[in-house]
């Protein structure tokens, strides 16, 4: 997703403004651009491709200033381009504009103008933002910006300079993240923390509906209708090191390898010291609201939704409850049956994520309790949902999702836990197994992370093919939902998963010599009816690489090869068994020379429908 990047103060902008670009390149991007305001006016030099192809034009043609706003794009409207880049100006090139978001009424906008004699140049909707400020401009630029808003529809962050008013920077959020550092003579804007810690560690998180007016000397807060608003700072205690590689070749590695630390920090003191029972202050549920809960809804995209698959099954086991498990974009339009008695999960790593956020809103808006797991404190997820369980992954910055997948796991575990404890749908004895198991993972991932050469090898025989399966039963086929998309976002190789089941229902006559299916087998009670699967598969060519339980010695007979898994309790081996489906997608996409980091075409954080 687009980031945005802001600076006033004495400095130089051009390196604060490329530094701070360079911490949200994890977001996602296509092409990148700076406004300066300069000796000659304000500038604007942009490019597509990665942040170094500007920095390059930048070297040959620096924006010497000590105002400026920069910006990554992902696109959204018009093709990645150097015209599409962002900053985008008016026609008098004395108003500047970047943004993050879609502006949906841009259209009828840009026809209005368009009648008043504008002429447009990009085909983006930001580019109406800047000729409408330009056109409403009477010598107030937050005037101009919040006329400009109120005839805006959509969801976004903006940053606005001017020319004319070369001492202000304007910053907007609705509904897409905007935060404001506060330094000393020196102040900023950033879609996230990381791009202005290496500079102050004091930050106002903007709610949606708020603009601030950034001086050298200042930070005004106010609503969109210019009320003024008064807020504690908020301090930044994490650094950068901790969104840093530390030594490993790319943040998806380094981020497999901190899940045994995600998993102890995301339970800490969850657990009582006795190891008999959860505790959740955090979740302000009493036990008649938790009896009064009819069913359960979790909603989520993309990995987080495969996490919420694995959520459902460990709900309904543990507390006998029963569950949906919704894709966050299908969710509010296929008009679901939310009442006051249920309870509705939101999953969401960023807590940006526009459909999850839609997804919430409408589960409130129809009385739901709405209860969110995610991983950034203050985000607007954590901010609108009644509960929160944070999942205390730390920082992800790779695109591809692995450390918060897992932390997620461990949240429902955590609460499927809490619920059965609640509601007695679980034996004492039964709580206490499941919570030993738990606290065992972390170390049985760190003997899976030592296990990597098995994985390594067999990355480099997928790396030729162009297509693969993943099959598996009950809480394997969630997992393999997630090992497929993994695969597919970083090493661009198609591949499909199923439940084992279905197969012979259609998908097996894709089975031919050879073809690499991957076949999960670790729900005991299920071994017989996967191995009758994988034999279904073989008899047809397929060449299977297996994931068993350790012990499980028949499934090594019918499998080509095969890779083990530490025993864990039954409701926790997803936990265990996504570990070598990471690094496979790791390795693959290495072996495949691809930018692991950066997958093209996807963003980290997706503030968009
Ligand atoms: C895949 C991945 C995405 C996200 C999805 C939701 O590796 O990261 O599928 O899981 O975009 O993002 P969050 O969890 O931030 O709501």
């Amino acid at each position: 997703m687009c980031g945005i990047v802001g600076y006033i103060g004495n400095r130089n902008s051009q390196p604060i403004l490329l530094e701070g670009l360079k911490k949200l390149e994890y977001r996602g991007y296509d092409s990148a651009g700076v406004a300066v305001f300069t000796e000659q006016g304000l500038k604007i030099q942009k490019a597509k491709g990665r942040l170094a192809v500007l920095e390059s034009q930048l070297v040959a043609a620096p924006l010497d200033g000590t105002i400026g706003i920069g910006h990554t794009r992902w696109a959204t409207h018009g093709k990645p381009s150097d015209v599409n880049s962002h900053p985008h100006t008016d026609n008098s090139m004395k108003f500047s504009v970047v943004h993050n978001g879609i502006i949906e009424n841009y259209m009828t906008l840009k026809e209005e103008l368009t009648a008043k004699g504008h002429r447009f140049v990009s085909e983006t909707d930001t580019e109406v933002i800047s000729h409408l400020i330009a056109d409403l401009y009477q010598g107030d630029i937050v005037r101009a910006v919040q006329q400009a808003v109120q005839r805006m529809t959509g969801a976004f962050a903006l940053g606005v300079l001017t020319e004319y008013e070369p001492d202000r920077l304007v910053a907007v959020r609705l509904a897409s993240p905007l935060i404001i550092g506060v330094g000393e003579g020196e102040n900023f804007i950033g879609s996230d923390i990381p791009a202005i810690l290496e500079y102050t560690r004091q930050v106002y998180i903007l709610n949606d509906g708020e603009m601030a007016v950034l001086t050298r000397d200042g930070v005004e807060l106010m609503t969109l209708e210019g009320n003024f608003i008064s807020r504690e700072l908020f301090h930044v205690d994490w650094d950068l090191i901790t969104a840093e590689k530390a030594g490993f070749d790319h943040f998806m590695l380094k981020e497999i390898y901190e899940q045994p630390k995600a998993y102890k920090d995301t339970m800490g003191s969850r657990i009582s010291p006795d190891g008999t029972r959860v505790v959740l202050p955090e979740v302000g549920m009493s036990a008649e609201t938790i009896r009064g809960i009819r069913n359960v809804h979790i909603v989520a995209c993309g990995t987080a939704y495969h996490a919420g698959l694995i959520g459902k099954s460990v709900i309904e086991k543990l507390a006998r409850i029963p569950v949906e498990t919704d894709v966050a974009s299908e969710y509010r339009y296929r008009a679901p049956i939310i009442t006051p008695e249920t309870l509705v999960i939101v999953v969401s790593q960023s807590g940006e994520t526009a459909d999850t956020l839609a997804a919430l809103r409408e589960a409130k808006r129809c009385g739901a309790r709405v209860l969110a797991i995610t991983n950034v404190v203050g985000s607007s997820v954590a901010r609108e949902a009644d509960d929160v369980i944070v999942t205390w992954a730390g920082p992800e910055i790779a695109v591809a999702s692995t450390k918060a997948y897992t932390s997620q796991l461990v949240a429902f575990y955590l609460f499927g836990l809490y619920l059965a404890q609640t509601l007695e749908s679980q034996t004492t004895e039964y709580i206490r197994e499941v919570i030993a198991a738990l606290r065992l993972l972390p170390e049985q991932v760190e003997y899976l992370l030592g296990q990597s050469e098995t994985v390594k090898e067999y990355a480099k025989h997928i790396a030729q093919h162009q297509s693969l399966f993943f099959i598996g039963r009950g809480m394997d086929y969630a997992v393999a939902l997630e090992g497929s998309l993994k695969l597919k976002e970083i090493s661009y190789i198609h591949s499909e998963a199923y439940a084992a089941g279905e197969l012979k229902h259609g998908t097996l006559a894709l089975i031919e010599e050879g073809i690499p299916v991957i076949a999960l087998a670790t729900q005991e009670a299920l071994l017989e009816k996967t191995i009758s699967n994988i034999k279904e598969v073989k008899a047809r060519g397929g060449r299977v690489f297996g994931l068993a339980l350790s012990g499980n010695e028949e499934l090594g007979k019918a499998v080509d090869e095969v890779y083990t898994v530490p025993r864990t309790h039954p409701l926790l081996t997803a936990a265990l068994s996504v570990v070598p489906l990471q690094l496979l997608a790791y390795y693959t996409s290495l072996a495949r020379g691809n930018d692991v980091d950066k997958p093209r075409n996807l963003a980290k954080s997706v503030t968009v429908e």
